[in-house]
């Protein structure tokens, strides 16, 4: 078996009807990152940014897996993900890395604790810690912000130890996770990049499959069987 590694954004879960963030309906066309998704945001307004993430809980808690998140899940690869949805967990996918959280999960400001939270919609925004009544904020990662030390570092060393690097519905500009596929075609892994639209990832993937998600993965299965 060939030594496979995945990286996805959020075009692998458009198909779910869960929208991306760049590109024609891109949700920053309708909202500013700024506003919303920097810490400096929350500190201004966590309610204006709770109201949001409340928003895209109800978009995300009614959707389902696609054939995409379904297919990759068979080919039981460790997906390292820029989604906050948790799709791939929910197809059968053992092991996701979470490179930007989970929008599932909420952080106390005050007493630190990080637990699970699947109230959908939230009786109370900005939600309070079951523990101390702090002021909770989703456990994801904003613009400005570190990524989680041991994601980052574990999907640094997939990416290097990889034989075959699959690069699913991601534009590829937000860092780090844009820099992976780099970092596994420096260390001789073929990238293969499956998404509609061209990205800065196209110039150095090997095999580019210029297909939705669900259509691309089937292809990029039926290449790997015929190898
Ligand atoms: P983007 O919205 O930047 O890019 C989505 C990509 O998916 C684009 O390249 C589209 O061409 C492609 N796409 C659209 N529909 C598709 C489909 N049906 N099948 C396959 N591909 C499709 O999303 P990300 O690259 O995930 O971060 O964005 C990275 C980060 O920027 C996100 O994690 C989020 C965002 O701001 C934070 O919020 C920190």
């Amino acid at each position: 078996m060939l030594n496979l590694v995945v990286l996805t954004g959020a075009g692998v879960s458009a198909e779910s009807g869960i929208p991306t963030f760049r590109g024609k309906e891109g949700l920053w066309k309708n909202f500013k990152p700024e506003e919303l998704a920097t810490p400096e945001a929350f500190r201004k307004n966590p309610k204006l940014v709770w109201e949001w993430y409340d928003w895209r809980r109800q978009l995300i808690s009614k959707a389902e897996p696609n054939k995409a998140h379904k297919l990759l899940a068979q080919l039981n690869a460790v997906i390292i993900t820029q989604n906050v949805d948790g799709l791939h967990q929910r197809a059968g996918t053992k092991k996701v890395i979470e490179l930007h959280g989970n929008i599932w999960r909420v952080r106390c400001t005050s007493c630190g604790k990080e637990y699970e939270n699947y109230e959908v919609p939230l009786r109370e925004i900005p939600p309070k810690c079951k523990f101390c009544n702090g002021l909770l904020r989703p456990a994801v990662v904003w613009f400005g912000e570190s990524l989680p030390m041991d994601a980052l570092e574990e999907a640094e060393r997939l990416a290097k130890s990889c034989e075959v690097f699959l690069v699913v519905g991601t534009s590829g500009v937000v860092y780090p996770a844009g820099l992976l596929p780099f970092v596994a075609k420096e260390h001789g892994a073929k990238v293969v990049e499956i998404n509609p639209e061209s990205t800065p990832i196209s110039e150095i993937a090997d095999i580019v499959i210029r297909e939705k998600a669900s259509v691309g993965v089937e292809k990029f299965i039926q290449t790997m069987l015929n190898l």
